[in-house]
């Protein structure tokens, strides 16, 4: 019988969940936040590399924003883990159960001492249906998506990812949706219907979801303002039925 953290691997001196990407990037890893990842974070998040092109950030990113965001994130993950250690309890003889995030989101370069260095971020959540123009209407959609269980294959998850301007453009990033998408969505959340809604002239990001066997939707403009300039959007979506996994 599988454990319900699988195909988590745990770090044997720490205890630390993580999955590991495949070769060349093999000493790349994911895992939950931690306390103390506030101080690089507040590096990338102060990078325009990273940040224009991504919505949450306030500019400039200050200790306190890190200390709020290292605690929110780290409570998700740590909730989702918990979660899954008691349904090893609940459900001795199984079967897996659904969650609806993966708590292993920050990438971290493993050096030969040993020691690892934070350098991305990539997490599933529940959409926020950007491309629905209507307010009204994507609110709606938003809540019922909200209230569905863990596991129900018609629930709309969004990808969001960054990763340090030092790496980018070495595969990196294809490489850890794909696993995640893989390892952890497929058979853990039970992912069916996956978007992505990228600011519009982020060629990269677009290939790493079309090279992970996701549909680029083209562009659409639902008049929103990001740090005060109006950002139009493509849509890109993956859909079970449709791919190569
Ligand atoms: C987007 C991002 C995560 C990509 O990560 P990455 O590890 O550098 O991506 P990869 O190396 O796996 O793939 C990048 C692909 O885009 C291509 N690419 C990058 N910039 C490009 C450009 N200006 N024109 C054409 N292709 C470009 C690369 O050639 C590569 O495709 P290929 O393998 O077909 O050659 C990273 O650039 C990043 O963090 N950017 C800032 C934050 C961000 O945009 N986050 C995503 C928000 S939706």
């Amino acid at each position: 019988m599988k454990h319900q953290l699988h195909p988590l691997e745990i770090n044997p001196k720490t205890g630390e969940p993580f999955l590991r990407l495949a070769a060349p990037h093999q000493n790349i890893i994911l895992t939950p936040p931690r306390q103390g990842d506030q101080s690089v974070l507040i590096q990338h998040m102060n990078d325009p590399a990273i940040y224009e092109w991504i919505e949450g950030p306030p500019t400039p990113y200050l200790p306190e924003h890190a200390d709020f965001w290292i605690q929110f994130v780290k409570g998700e993950s740590d909730a989702t883990l918990e979660y899954l250690r008691k349904s090893a309890k609940d459900f001795p003889n199984g079967p897996l159960q659904f969650v609806d995030a993966n708590p292993v989101r920050y990438l971290r370069e493993v050096k030969e001492n040993g020691a690892d260095v934070l350098i991305g971020d990539v997490n599933f959540r529940r959409s926020p249906f950007e491309e629905v123009l209507d307010e009204g209407e994507r609110k709606r959609l938003q809540e019922d998506n909200a209230r569905k269980q863990a596991g129900d294959p018609t629930i709309q998850y969004a990808v969001g990812d960054w990763l340090a301007a030092s790496h980018h453009g070495r595969g990196i990033m294809t490489a850890a949706i794909g696993l995640l998408m893989t390892a952890w969505g497929i058979p853990r959340m039970g992912v069916h219907h996956v978007v992505a809604h990228t600011f519009a002239g982020n060629i990269g990001s677009n290939r790493v979801f079309e090279k992970n066997g996701f549909v680029n939707r083209g562009l659409f403009d639902n008049g929103k303002t990001v740090r005060g300039e109006k950002k139009v959007m493509t849509l890109l979506e993956w859909t079970k039925n449709e791919t190569h996994y």
